[in-house]
């Protein structure tokens, strides 16, 4: 068990790779808190992976919030004492050319995908740097590293915020025990995909569109995410901070 008496929090934890990383996660011996928007989702993840035994509590939670952010953390110190790890993975992605990109749809894109991941490590850090040692990890993305020709301006600039700040964060923290990563998955079957795959009218073609971009002939499972995130948890190498980690299929290496 890797992360046994640790205590994590996942944003955007009840569906997608959020929830394969709270599953695993919580095999690995962790307490982990879940948070989002929808109670629904939340309470059928926790009941799903409780019944494994593990310790999993969830909160419903809007990363854009401040005060919702600020409970989320004083509650998870209140049940546990302690956080070790932060994923922040909650995020949104609307696929739209820049000129038809409604100001509204702008913002919300920044407002969870940068200020949610700013607002919940704002608050997690002074705790962490109180324990000497924490862990946090950004759900980036392929497109925070590479620009895309198919309408996702926003989603990108975002993620290269995410980025950006990553490297910033563990460049912050680096002698105060806080090590500060980011993962930047290809495409993962995940919700987030079941949509933009039906924008191309057809499923079936949505997804192949998607898996000709990847030089290694599929798309992946948001488990396979959730191990890459396990490894930037590792005690065992924490000589790893500041690190953009590309789990894409080959799709960087372009
Ligand atoms: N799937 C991919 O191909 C892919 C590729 C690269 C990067 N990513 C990144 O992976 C992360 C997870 O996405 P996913 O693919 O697993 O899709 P997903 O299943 O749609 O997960 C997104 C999660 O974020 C939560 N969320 C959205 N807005 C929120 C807010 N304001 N406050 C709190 N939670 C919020 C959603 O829950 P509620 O709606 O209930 O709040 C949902 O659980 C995202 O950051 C995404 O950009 C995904």
């Amino acid at each position: 068990m890797k992360l046994k008496g640790k205590t994590a929090i996942i944003t955007g934890g009840g569906t997608g790779i959020g929830k394969a990383t709270a599953r695993l996660f919580a095999r690995e011996g962790a307490n982990v808190v879940i948070t989002g928007r929808t109670e629904e989702t939340l309470l059928e993840t926790a009941d799903e992976i409780s019944g494994a035994g593990a310790e999993i509590s969830c909160r419903v939670s809007d990363v854009s919030s401040e005060s919702d952010c600020i409970k989320t953390v004083e509650s998870t110190l209140g049940k546990y004492g302690r956080i070790d790890i932060l994923f922040n993975n909650a995020g949104v992605c609307y696929k739209s050319n820049t000129h038809e990109t409604d100001t509204d749809m702008w913002d919300e894109t920044f407002d969870v995908n940068v200020k949610g991941v700013y607002l919940m490590s704002k608050h997690t850090v002074p705790h962490m740097i109180r324990q000497g040692d924490g862990s946090i990890v950004n759900n980036s993305s392929i497109l925070g590293l590479k620009a895309s020709p198919a309408g996702f301006a926003a989603y990108s600039a975002s993620k290269g915020a995410v980025n950006q700040l990553t490297r910033s964060m563990a460049l912050e923290y680096a002698d105060k025990g806080i090590r500060v990563n980011a993962v930047c998955p290809g495409t993962i079957y995940t919700p987030m995909m079941d949509e933009l795959f039906e924008e191309w009218g057809n499923r079936d073609l949505g997804e192949k569109r998607y898996i000709s971009v990847h030089p290694i002939g599929r798309l992946a499972q948001p488990e396979e995410i959730a191990y890459a995130v396990l490894y930037l948890c590792d005690d065992r190498i924490k000589f790893i901070t500041g690190t953009m980690l590309s789990v894409d299929g080959g799709m960087s290496a372009k």
